[in-house]
């Protein structure tokens, strides 16, 4: 693939994102086949923002490997307030071999890139989510057998995560449906992205206010939180906003019969989602999550594995063998 940091689903060719997606389906078919690939390897986690899966699917997905993780809250780092983010960069490329950060601007994480040395991975910032795009394709790809083609409605708010869904469903040919009230659209140039990718794959991507017409014959209907983290002083107001998108039994209806209900999670249920749906055999809402970890341990592999070590450098090995004479 030749890419060195996983930040944006939008920085590889759709043949990148078939070869991770076959990598992790390889990998949750066959885990017992990569045991300790990631021997004395050492992924840092930077977190400013809270994280059930993230955490956790790293966490166990560098153990699965044979490396470790070590987890870093603001308590510890206070990104760019306690230290800079060069200088954050800068320390950690000498002691780890990764670095996965959670952060608000996504800038961050691309500074984060341009500064260290090492692979830096996008686990969420307030404009994408990457990781989490992954796992719902390779959960729709498990369940529908192939993604191109298939309608994917996402009812909500045009968050991270519908920003991810519109780029990997570009690239894999799928037709995006962003339902959304007035105001809270996906951010134009996403949009833009979107549909250009899509003349090469045969996907597409649409924009409406109107949740019945994009669950309408749906493959997929998927949602997320209201209010992301971060905007909870917002999250009364986006109630009211919100409250026609709300994914309930009579939305849910107008989709295929055999549709898929799809949520990131954390959920706020009897908000964004009932338990009605939520809860039904439609939802596939914990493979989604159980595939954070098959995703990412693709990723993991690809970025960390066959990337050089940098060389020691030559009077260290020679001053080594004199001592040892
Ligand atoms: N979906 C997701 O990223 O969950 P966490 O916030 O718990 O990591
Ligand atoms: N849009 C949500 C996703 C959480 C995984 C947030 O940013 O809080």
């Amino acid at each position: 693939m030749g890419r060195h940091n996983f930040l944006s689903i939008r920085d590889f060719s759709p043949e990148d994102i078939h070869y991770l997606l076959d990598l992790a389906h390889e990998m949750k078919t066959h885990p017992s086949a990569h045991t300790g690939v990631l021997k004395g390897k050492t992924l840092a986690m930077i977190f400013e923002k809270p994280s059930l899966r993230t955490r956790v699917s790293f966490d166990v997905g560098m153990q699965q490997l044979g490396g470790f993780s070590l987890y870093l809250s603001n308590a510890e780092i206070n990104l760019g307030k306690r230290e800079s983010v060069y200088d954050v960069a800068k320390n950690l490329e000498r002691m780890v071999q990764a670095i996965m950060i959670r952060t608000y601007a996504h800038d961050i994480v691309e500074r984060m890139a341009e500064y260290a040395n090492i692979p830096i991975i996008n686990g969420l910032t307030d404009y994408s989510h990457p990781c989490q795009a992954m796992a719902d394709y390779l959960t729709m790809q498990e369940l529908k057998g192939a993604v191109a083609g298939l309608k994917v409605a996402f009812i909500g708010d045009g968050n991270n995560v519908c920003h991810s869904l519109m780029f990997a469903g570009a690239q894999l040919g799928a037709h995006v449906w962003v339902a959304v009230p007035p105001g809270y659209e996906p951010r134009p140039e996403a949009v833009e992205w979107a549909l250009q990718r899509g003349t090469r794959t045969g996907g597409t991507c649409t924009l409406t206010h109107d949740p019945v017409e994009a669950a309408t014959d749906a493959d997929v209907v998927y949602t997320d939180a209201w209010a992301s983290m971060g905007q909870e002083s917002e999250a009364e107001l986006r109630r009211g906003v919100f409250a026609p998108y709300q994914v309930n039994s009579d939305l849910f209806r107008h989709a295929k019969y055999d549709a898929l209900f799809m949520h990131c999670l954390p959920a706020h249920r009897g908000e964004e989602v009932t338990d009605e749906v939520i809860d039904s055999a439609h939802s596939v809402v914990y493979q989604q999550a159980e595939n954070r970890l098959h995703a990412q341990k693709a990723i993991l592999l690809e970025l960390m594995q066959y990337r050089e070590a940098p060389e020691r450098p030559a009077v260290a090995a020679r001053e080594l063998a004199q001592f040892e004479i």
